[in-house]
């Protein structure tokens, strides 16, 4: 039977400034849950890539004299690199500048034309370039009063100058979608996720919708309206396209269309909460005025802020304050999969999430030196030591084993996929650690050294010893999606190293498949211990 299709996207990111830990924080969420459904079956793409056009970003390349395309190549290496290094599995990697990109692009103006949602006007009020969005008189000014220094309006948003605009453009019919929207977040209520910020979706849309400018004239870095060239189209509705393009959308050959019949639509857009409106919004309102099928889910993340050690506080992560930390910083502390590990596990996936160096190396040390990497060690340690090098092999196989391992390892995988499906990663990594943490507290009371004392206890040391493996088999299972290297070299040293591509998580983690008599390998410490001046914080 052919596999089920779970096509996952990142945001596309802008190419003004290079990667940093917030669009990383994006990158390795999406890749958790690609990996865990790639383990549990499915035909995964998953999807990233960088949004190149617009304003801000022919702002940055004038700003460092090279031409629009120039500039977003010369960026290109950062985000792929940094992806590489962060052990993403992207199946493909989208930019807004190629040819697909400028096809499907073409093609949905053509749509929307023919849809009747679409007419020529003229856009007077305001436009944030960072933000890339507009904001209307009433916006700015009803925004905050403060907001008017120096006779300048900022953005309600983020707080930056606004710049005027005044210039002919195309309008999609925004407001004609109102009901439709609300009818769609009645009727899926799952659509937006967590379900707190459907509230905050649907309250915006029975606010009224305003008509959306979609072409721009005043500039020229963007993709041409195919039948209006003076327009170049809104970077937003280039960009969320993205989503479709890259799964044959536009293309038109019977291969194509193949593709998106089995792609689309996608099963889950992770977003940012601060692209929500993007996302939840305009989007499916794009796709119903084309026709098109809707996204299944909207998955969007919290911020993350920087602690402050003094007041406890999470506060927004600028350079200017000083307080920005780089993706390098994080992995020359915690290396790349304790990197994975703290801002998947730590941080509440729906929530702003408050990290700190002293955080992140309580963490690391707590859960993945102390306990999870300590299992491993010592129960490789002690097999290797006991079994000669081996797996122990149960004379009496496990059908009488009474390891409170077992209740606990029993049915683990189904409590883990429950939270996995809904990107709760702190429950799911709970779960697992829950074992983890019964494994290290089994080692201390069946004490193995006193029983291997006793050769009449052989068969209860082999039972001990294959229960605490047959553990650690299972979690390294359950921590792949978060740490996928450290997981193949666990099962790699209990020569279980073919496992670790499975298809089917439920099946190799069932208690009981443990090899008996293979070789195993102690190897290094997985995780060793970070010293408390290491993080300087
Ligand atoms: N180009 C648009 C997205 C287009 S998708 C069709 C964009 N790009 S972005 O580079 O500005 O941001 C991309 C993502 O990074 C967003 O989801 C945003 O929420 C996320 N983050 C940026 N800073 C962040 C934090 N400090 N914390 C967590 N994520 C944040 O928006």
């Amino acid at each position: 039977m052919a596999k089920p299709s779970f096509f996952i996207t990142t945001p596309i990111y802008y190419v003004n400034a290079r990667p940093h830990l917030g669009t990383a924080y994006s990158t390795v969420l999406c890749d958790v849950e690609a990996r865990y459904r790639r383990a549990t079956g499915y035909d995964v793409k998953f999807l990233t890539g960088m949004d190149e056009h617009g304003e801000k970003v022919a702002e940055a390349a004038a700003e460092h004299g090279m031409t629009p395309q120039e500039w977003c190549d010369s960026q290109a290496p950062f985000f792929e690199g940094l992806w590489r290094q962060l052990e993403i599995s992207n199946d493909d990697f989208i930019r807004t500048t190629e040819q697909r990109q400028h096809d499907a692009v073409q093609h949905l103006w053509e749509r929307m034309r023919e849809s009747g949602y679409l007419y020529k006007g003229s856009y007077d009020g305001w436009y944030c370039v960072p933000e890339e969005t507009y904001f209307t008189e009433t916006q700015v000014t009803k925004s905050d009063e403060e907001h008017h220094s120096e006779g300048r309006h900022l953005c309600p948003d983020c707080g930056r100058p606004l710049e005027r605009v005044r210039e002919e453009s195309y309008f999609f019919r925004l407001s004609a979608f109102q009901d439709r929207l609300l009818k769609l977040y009645d009727e899926h209520p799952g659509f937006v996720q967590p379900d707190f910020r459907m509230n905050e979706v649907r309250s915006f849309v029975e606010g009224g919708l305003q008509d959306l400018s979609v072409s721009r004239t005043g500039f020229d870095w963007g993709i041409p309206v195919p039948f209006d060239e003076r327009h170049v189209t809104y970077v937003w509705f280039d960009a969320l396209l993205n989503y479709m393009t890259a799964v044959g959308y536009g293309v038109g050959t019977p291969d194509a269309k193949a593709e998106l019949a089995y792609r689309w639509p996608a099963q889950c857009h992770v977003v940012g909460k601060d692209i929500i409106r993007f996302h939840c919004v305009i989007w499916p309102a794009m796709l119903m005025a084309i026709g098109e099928e809707l996204p299944e889910h909207v998955f969007a993340h919290g911020f993350l802020m920087v602690r402050n050690e003094e007041t406890g506080q999470g506060e927004k992560m600028s350079k200017s304050r000083g307080n920005a930390i780089a993706p390098q910083d994080v992995i020359d502390l915690l290396g790349v999969e304790g990197y994975r590990y703290y801002f998947m596990t730590d941080v509440v996936p729906g929530e702003d999430g408050a990290i700190s160096f002293s955080r992140m190396e309580q963490v690391y040390n707590a859960d993945l030196a102390n306990s999870w990497g300590n299992l491993v060690s010592r129960a490789l340690n002690m097999s290797a030591k006991y079994f000669d090098g081996k797996t122990p092999v149960l004379a009496d196989g496990w059908a009488d084993e009474q390891s409170p391992l077992r209740e606990i390892a029993q049915g683990i995988e189904g409590r883990y996929a429950k939270h996995m499906d809904r990107l709760e990663y702190v429950q799911a990594k709970d779960v697992v650690m829950e074992l983890v943490h019964a494994a290290n507290h089994y080692v201390e009371d069946s004490a193995p050294w006193a029983v291997a004392k006793d050769p009449a206890r052989a068969g209860e040391l082999a039972q001990i010893i294959a229960s605490l493996l047959e553990s650690i088999r299972i979690c390294a299972h359950l921590l792949a999606p978060f740490m996928p290297t450290t997981s193949a070299e666990v099962l790699r040293r209990m020569g279980a190293g073919e496992e670790a591509d499975t298809t089917d998580l439920a099946s190799v983690c069932e208690w009981g498949r443990l090899a008996g008599g293979v070789e195993v390998t102690k190897g290094d410490a997985l995780f060793p211990r970070i010293a408390p001046a290491k993080s300087g914080m």
